[in-house]
């Protein structure tokens, strides 16, 4: 049985900010977030906008899109480190808001930026050992990267929800069922405490801790493969990575060459030129999403995944990889056939149109809403209306602290 993903949508708020703004306002080179960090634009939730509301507006596209029927949904889980309640998950709020059946297994994952892998994977077991009965699982990656303002961290937010709805009729790509390399340990690269609304990170070390895991990962994989040759980089045709900013891939996707080729290679060698042309191939192609919408933690693979379907053709993709990584850590390597005539659904899961739409706000206006956002919280917005904030009324944001209403009808 093949087990995959059948559909695919993105949400992005309605608002973004310039990286060169930021850095002039935060006395910064702005190559420094452009280059140094392969950023452009980051996008902004206001205080109308949290994880439920992403979440379901990013679960209504990829059902609608697809013409899922949400009786269909058997399992829905929502992935997030940055859910509105210790206690009870998003993934019951958006149960709710797309009145999906009573009978349907619904719970929230957490582990860091792995949570909605970990949720893919657990939504691909259920439904091969036959639990599933004909049902399809939602799976929805949705977050708000938040670090302090003036932070290292800053220009490296961003927010947004992923939804999949996992099957076995997967129209995108299947998973291949019996490689998959995992990796846990106990690392203080990145967290955030329950009394913190931003995240405390120590930057240098969380880039080794993901490229260790990255190791970890790919050697379990490799080491399950009957076959490993199988999976060496000339057999594949793209490589997926956690993209918390697009230069972490391309340091990722190094990494992943020094593996795979058997030897350490210095960033100033001549072999590294290698290197640069394997990651122009492979990975550099599909981090244009991420580079104008910023980290958004759960999602983060899987809009590049989105990049990667968009702009391609089953003719020139076999096989590809991907790599989760949640700080904290834990990691996963999968290895993944996209399904042949995938592209007849490029304009469904294409969200350029959505970012083009986009409104760019100021420094100040952002700088604004960040300040209410940490004084009042997300989910608490009783003071204000979507008008506030230019929100166009085609989805759905928060109408008040506990129920989502259309803005249209506020
Ligand atoms: N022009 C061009 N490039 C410049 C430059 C300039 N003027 N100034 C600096 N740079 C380059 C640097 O050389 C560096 O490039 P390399 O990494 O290739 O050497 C890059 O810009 C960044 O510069 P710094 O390392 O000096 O940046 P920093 O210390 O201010 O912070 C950061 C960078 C650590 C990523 C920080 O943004 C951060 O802490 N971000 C959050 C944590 C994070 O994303 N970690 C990633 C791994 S953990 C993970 O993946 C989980 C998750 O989602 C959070």
């Amino acid at each position: 049985m093949k087990v995959g993903i059948e559909a695919i949508a993105f949400h992005c708020p309605e608002h973004y900010i310039e990286l060169a703004d930021l850095a002039k306002a935060r006395g910064v080179d702005p190559d420094k977030y452009t280059k140094g960090l392969g950023q452009v634009r980051m996008a902004v939730a206001t205080p109308m906008e949290d994880t439920v509301t992403l979440a379901v507006n990013a679960a209504l596209k990829a059902l609608e899109n697809f013409d899922i029927d949400p009786k269909d949904i058997g399992t829905l889980v929502v992935g997030t480190e940055s859910g509105v309640d210790h206690s009870k998950p998003v993934a019951v709020y958006v149960h709710e808001a797309l009145g999906l059946r009573s009978n349907c297994q619904t719970y929230e994952t957490k582990h860091a930026c792995f949570g909605a892998m970990a949720a893919v994977s657990s939504a691909q077991d259920w439904i091969s050992c036959g639990r599933a009965r004909g049902s399809k699982a939602l799976i929805v990656a949705s977050d708000i990267a938040r670090y302090g303002v003036g932070d290292p961290g800053e220009p490296t937010q961003g927010a947004g929800a992923v939804a999949m709805v996992i099957s076995d009729t997967p129209n995108l790509l299947y998973f291949d069922s019996e490689i998959s390399g995992y990796y846990t340990k106990h690392v203080m690269d990145f967290w955030r405490p329950l009394y913190s609304k931003t995240a405390f990170v120590d930057g240098p070390y969380s880039i080794d801790c993901y490229l260790n895991a990255l190791d970890g990962a790919l050697a379990d994989a490799l080491a399950k493969a009957t076959i490993p040759a199988l999976y060496k980089l000339d057999q594949l045709q793209a490589c997926i990575y956690h993209v918390p900013f697009a230069k972490m891939a391309a340091k990722a996707h190094h990494r992943h060459f020094e593996i795979d080729a058997g030897e350490k290679i210095d960033k100033e060698s001549e072999r590294c030129a290698d290197v640069r042309k394997s990651f122009a191939q492979k990975t550099g192609p599909w981090l244009s999403l991420n580079a104008v919408v910023g980290n958004i933690y759960t999602g983060s693979v899987f809009l590049s995944l989105i990049d990667l379907l968009r702009s391609n053709t089953s003719a020139n993709l076999r096989q590809i990889s991907m790599f989760s990584y949640g700080s904290g850590c834990a990691a996963s390597m999968n290895i993944a056939y996209p399904t042949p005539g995938f592209e007849r659904f490029k304009d469904q899961i294409n969200p350029e149109p959505a970012l083009t739409a986009r409104r760019k706000l100021s420094i100040d206006e952002y700088d604004n809403i960040m300040k209410i956002s940490d004084s009042l919280g997300t989910g608490n917005t009783e003071a204000f209306s979507a008008g506030d904030w230019d929100l166009t009324g085609d989805f759905l944001y928060l109408g008040n602290k506990d129920h989502i209403r259309r803005y249209s009808g506020l």
